[in-house]
């Protein structure tokens, strides 16, 4: 049987995600995975390979596998953005540029002529010439932030996601080169475009899904037009469901449900208190297709 070959982050940032995402989509790895570089799906024609994330790219591109998930950093690092198919919504981070707390510059412009070490040259070459600043680029393959500790450099180019490895080698970060977040990389000339585009719309219908919850509640039914008025004002823009209402026989109360941002959950659950809902439940959606 053909096979879809996916190459994943083997560790790092991305990988328990990449792996959430999967089965996600109803796909599951064989178990014991931990250790093992190349495993099979349980039920579905899939092959993974995990490998480095800087390797992901260079595979989709030969066709050695048809999907990759990666950091949309890694891709355009190695100017091979055409392979990006879908952005996917996690592993959300910065490539900045960052100084040792007690240094007194405060951007860009006052890195003229100054070391920035990286592992990002070609994205930082491209800030710099926006900027129209000429810095010697210190182009080193890890551990970035040790380097103006060492001396050998005067600032860093680097990834930030939670800001830890920032604060524990006393940097700060005085700039923002590039925002990044985890792609979806395609093989173009992959054979298996079928089963690939299978794959593919359920990952859509997944990260759709993934920034909204479902709400569910009462209200009397005198609140009714209020609360509809309310839901229909902070409708999610791409979710063409309306907010639907069940009348409950021989009852003051009506039963709503509807599906709201998830950064607006929390607002919303305030103000359907304000109309006097009651009994408000909030779940998550496994899909949407829109
Ligand atoms: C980046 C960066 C830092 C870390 C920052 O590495 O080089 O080491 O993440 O994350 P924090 O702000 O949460 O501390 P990355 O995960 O991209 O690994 P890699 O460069 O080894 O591939
Ligand atoms: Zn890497």
């Amino acid at each position: 049987m053909t096979k879809i070959k996916i190459a994943l982050q083997k560790s790092g940032r991305l990988h328990v995600e990449s792996i959430k995402t999967l089965n996600d989509c109803g796909i599951y790895l064989n178990l014991c995975y931990k250790d093992k570089l190349r495993v099979l799906a349980k039920n579905y024609p899939i092959e993974i390979f995990f490998l480095r994330d800087d390797d992901i790219p260079k595979y989709i591109q030969n066709g050695i596998a048809d999907i990759g998930i990666v950091g949309k950093n890694v891709v355009c690092e190695q100017q091979k953005d055409f392979l990006i198919k879908e952005r996917l919504g996690f592993g959300v981070c910065k490539l900045v540029l960052a100084i040792p707390k007690d240094s007194k510059y405060k951007n860009v412009k006052d890195l003229f002529g100054k070391r920035i070490a990286t592992t990002y040259p070609n994205l930082l070459k491209v800030f710099l010439k926006k900027h129209n600043i000429s810095s010697d680029i210190v182009s080193i393959s890890g551990s970035v932030e040790m380097t103006p500790d060492l001396k050998v450099a005067d600032a860093i180019c680097d990834i930030v996601s939670s800001g830890e490895t920032l604060f524990k080698n006393n940097l700060k970060e005085i700039d923002q080169v590039f925002l990044s977040e985890a792609v979806l990389l395609c093989c173009p000339e992959s054979n298996k475009k079928h089963l690939v585009n299978m794959l593919l719309s359920r990952i859509i219908v997944v990260k759709t899904a993934r920034k909204y919850k479902y709400i569910f509640f009462f209200a009397t039914k005198k609140k009714l037009d209020k609360i509809y008025y309310f839901l229909m004002k902070n409708k999610p823009m791409e979710i063409k469901i309306i907010p639907i209402s069940i009348p409950i026989r021989n009852s003051q109360y009506i039963n709503i449900q509807s599906i709201v941002e998830e950064n607006m959950v929390f607002q919303t659950i305030l103000k359907l208190k304000i109309y006097g809902a009651k009994n408000i439940i909030v779940l998550p959606i496994q899909g949407i297709n829109i």
